[in-house]
């Protein structure tokens, strides 16, 4: 919840400002004061009645506005929030933010606050790529603005790629890390996620149809509930979540140590697809089709993360996680794996090609735990990734 806690809102110039009017209605809707400032560009996208009836307050929008000054001035209007929030933050206002000009309300709040700034950035992939894009962002982390977004996808211009503004709950997670809220927060969470790819040689490896949609969703999830993630992640299909910690590896041996790096942590998630074997001495040299005959592969068994580390007499997480993906027996299965890993909890689920689960967008799990097997709905991989991240805060905070 966010209860009375005050978000001095800048909307900029985009078209992705239509969202921030769902940003207003969901920041209200946990109890938030948002007081709007909407700039000159962003009152050609949305319009300063809309934001005021959904803010439930006046929009603040020009800074010569000598009714505005009576009231309450720019001065005391930047200091007012807990929290400032730009969303959408065009190129011209991040430039205007790294440059440290001040020649409109927006840009002047922004110089004069002392308090805390998120920015949810949206732009043409190009602008969003450009030098002069890529210095701004860089001056301004340095100077501590905290970003979220934005995200890879089509845009409004017809073009693909990074530039999408964040979505509002992605921004609303955002607000909620920045302000220390969230049932999770405080709390530090490992999540594995992906496939490991194990080489042959410089051009092949073995790999699995894990895409990390599962494990991404969760960690969204966790993030969402204030949680400090570190995102230990496979070569994925999809792209990693916004505002978690992302280690990016390869190799099961490489997740291993990732994952004593991140530690100690309240919980680990482990719903990778680590491979069980890698080849034993893996070629630094392409193989070649050779008149002996086909190459002969030896194996040597990865590490299992998941078990060693619930089974560490030292540091072991409070909760530990694990996935079972089976084809035959599930919860028998799983049950069996749940007390050979020796971990807390097993998401397990069938994988058979039928189901459709592997790659897909839905899963159906069956959550074993020492009370025994509790079969949850088939449902998407979001809406998983949220019930298991509730039970997560509500075990945690027992
Ligand atoms: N896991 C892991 N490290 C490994 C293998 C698996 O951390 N080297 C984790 C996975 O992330 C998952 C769980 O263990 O949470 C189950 O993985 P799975 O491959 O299904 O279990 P196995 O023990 O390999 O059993 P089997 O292949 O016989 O089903």
């Amino acid at each position: 919840m966010l209860a009375s806690r005050r978000i001095l809102l800048i909307i900029g110039g985009g078209i992705a400002a239509y969202k921030t009017l769902e940003l207003i209605r969901r920041l209200r809707d946990r109890g938030a004061e948002v007081t709007p400032v909407l700039t000159r560009a962003g009152a050609q996208f949305v319009t300063p009645l809309s934001v005021s009836a959904l803010a439930g307050c006046k929009v603040y929008g020009d800074l010569f506005d000598l009714t505005d000054e009576a009231e309450m001035g720019h001065i005391q209007l930047s200091r007012s929030a807990d929290l400032v929030v730009v969303a959408p933050a065009t190129a011209d206002l991040m430039g205007k933010m790294a440059a440290g000009l001040a020649g409109d309300l927006a840009s002047t709040l922004l110089m004069a606050t002392d308090t805390p700034v998120l920015i949810a950035p949206a732009m043409n992939v190009r602008m969003w790529q450009h030098p002069a894009t890529r210095r701004n962002r860089a001056q301004l982390a340095a100077d501590g603005i905290a970003f979220v977004g934005p995200n890879e996808g089509s845009m409004a211009c017809g073009e693909f790629g990074p530039g999408r503004m964040a979505e509002p709950d992605e921004i609303l997670a955002a607000i909620e890390r920045a302000l220390g809220q969230g049932p999770l927060a405080g709390k530090r969470i490992l999540v594995t996620s992906g496939p490991t790819h194990e080489p042959i040689d410089p051009v092949r490896y073995i790999a699995n149809r894990s895409s990390g949609a599962q494990g991404t969703a969760i960690a969204r999830a966790l993030a969402g509930l204030g949680a400090e993630v570190i995102f230990v992640t496979g070569p994925a299909e999809v792209p990693p979540p916004e505002g978690v910690e992302v280690v990016r590896v390869e190799t099961a041996l490489q997740m291993s140590e990732a994952v004593d790096a991140a530690l100690p942590v309240d919980a680990g998630i482990f719903a990778a697809a680590v491979a069980d074997w890698r080849v034993a001495s893996a070629s630094d040299r392409k193989l070649k089709k050779s008149r002996d005959g086909l190459p002969v592969m030896e194996f040597a068994e990865n590490p299992d993360i998941l078990a060693r580390v619930a089974q560490m007499a030292k540091g072991r997480p409070r909760l530990v996680i694990g996935f079972a993906a089976e084809t035959d027996d599930v919860i028998a299965n799983a049950t069996a794996k749940r007390a050979r890993k020796c971990c807390d909890w097993i998401l397990a689920n069938d994988v058979s090609p039928a189901t459709g689960i592997m790659g897909g967008t839905e899963n159906a799990v069956v959550l074993i735990s020492e009370e025994g097997a509790e079969a949850w709905p088939r449902m998407g991989k979001a809406e998983v990734a949220e019930r298991l991240a509730a039970r997560v805060a509500a075990a945690l905070a027992s």
